[in-house]
């Protein structure tokens, strides 16, 4: 048996990061081999085609079979896992909010390619930014695929509250938990540290006891620095997220696949929620059991912390107008 694993875009930067850990089985295990198609469009054809000669000479066991293509038919033929990662990046002083006319559109035709070519029970998962909005688009599209096998991105966010708070309070960021995003991959989102846990104890008490005022920190230091780190790599390195990006999709379908034991974030399809429009693709708390992401439910959730996830919600609800507008939906 083996995965066979769609990587759209895969002649950019985030592919290029990818393909060689999933080849070496970072993603599914040291047991499982895979098949990679690498589905590009014609200008990126080239730099796949490189990739694909250099997967050759990792000489991975794990690696059965390399596939090349701009056409999304072959790209997708009998693909388990879908990353859809092919679609612009935005640039220093852009929002990916101002993705959505240049990326909405190829969401779209994958989503119904998926339909006619995956296989049936096959997961998806949206990188391309804007990545709620555009992961929306391709569940639309894809004619009787479950609208649950669509989801988007919002792991990076975690892992990245999880390390600035591991870092404020000075601890292994392996010990710190339940740090999930609500909301838009997007300078809205909402880390959500009321939860949260250092070695299975709450976070509260060590926090309070190093920055002083919680709420204060949380609005003016934390919450910034999460929902803007994505333009912070951008100031600094020229260029958006690489590395960390996918070996964020990694966690997420990787946790997906295997399961979880104990909370995780992801923008999935919402089913009425917390109050969140049914159909909107919002990154929740997540569990993954038996296969399938399921909202973590009857959590308190303050008043304050109900604003922000409101303020997000209404901005994914604005790009599901824009996208309409567009005819994209
Ligand atoms: P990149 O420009 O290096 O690569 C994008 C690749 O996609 C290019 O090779 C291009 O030819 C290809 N492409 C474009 N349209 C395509 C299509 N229709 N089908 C197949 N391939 C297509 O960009 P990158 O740095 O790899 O980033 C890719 C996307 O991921 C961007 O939209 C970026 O904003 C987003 N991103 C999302 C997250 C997240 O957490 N959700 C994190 C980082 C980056
Ligand atoms: C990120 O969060 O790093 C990506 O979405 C890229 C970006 O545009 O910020």
């Amino acid at each position: 048996m083996s995965t066979t694993i769609t990587i759209t875009g895969a002649g950019g930067q985030i592919g290029y990061a990818l393909l060689f850990r999933i080849a070496a089985g970072d993603l599914l295990g040291p047991d499982e081999k895979v098949r990679l198609r690498l589905l590009e469009i014609p200008q990126g054809i080239g730099a796949a085609e490189g990739a694909a000669l250099e997967l050759q000479d990792g000489a991975f066991g794990l690696l059965e079979h390399v596939e090349v293509s701009d056409d999304a038919a072959v790209g997708f033929d009998g693909c388990d896992l879908a990353l859809l990662v092919g679609a612009r990046p935005r640039g220093p002083g852009m929002e990916r909010g101002d993705l959505l006319a240049a990326n909405g559109g190829i969401f779209g035709p994958q989503g119904a390619a998926i339909a006619a070519n995956a296989s049936p029970d096959v997961r998806v998962t949206v990188v391309g930014n804007p990545a709620n909005t555009n992961a929306l688009i391709a569940a639309a599209s894809a004619d009787g695929v479950p609208s649950s096998r669509f989801t988007a991105l919002t792991r990076l966010d975690e892992n990245r509250a999880r390390a600035q708070l591991a870092q404020t309070l000075a601890v292994p960021v392996d010990t710190v938990r339940r740090v999930p995003i609500w909301g838009n991959h997007s300078a809205t989102q909402f880390p959500d540290v009321s939860h949260a846990t250092v070695a299975g104890r709450p976070a509260s008490e060590a926090l309070e006891a190093i920055v002083g005022d919680v709420p204060a920190w949380l609005d003016s230091t934390f919450i910034p620095r999460v929902a803007k780190r994505g333009a912070e790599i951008i100031e600094v390195r020229g260029s958006s997220s690489v590395a960390s990006a996918a070996s964020a999709t990694l966690d997420h379908v990787r946790d997906w696949v295997h399961g979880t034991d104990d909370w995780t974030s992801a923008g999935v399809v919402s089913q009425g929620q917390y109050g969140v429009p049914e159909g909107l693709v919002c990154s929740f708390p997540v569990q993954s059991i038996d296969g399938e992401w399921q909202v973590v439910e009857g959590l308190e959730v303050s008043d304050w912390a109900r604003q922000r996830i409101e303020a997000s919600v209404a901005e994914l609800v604005e790009e599901r107008d824009a996208v309409t507008a567009l005819g994209l939906l």
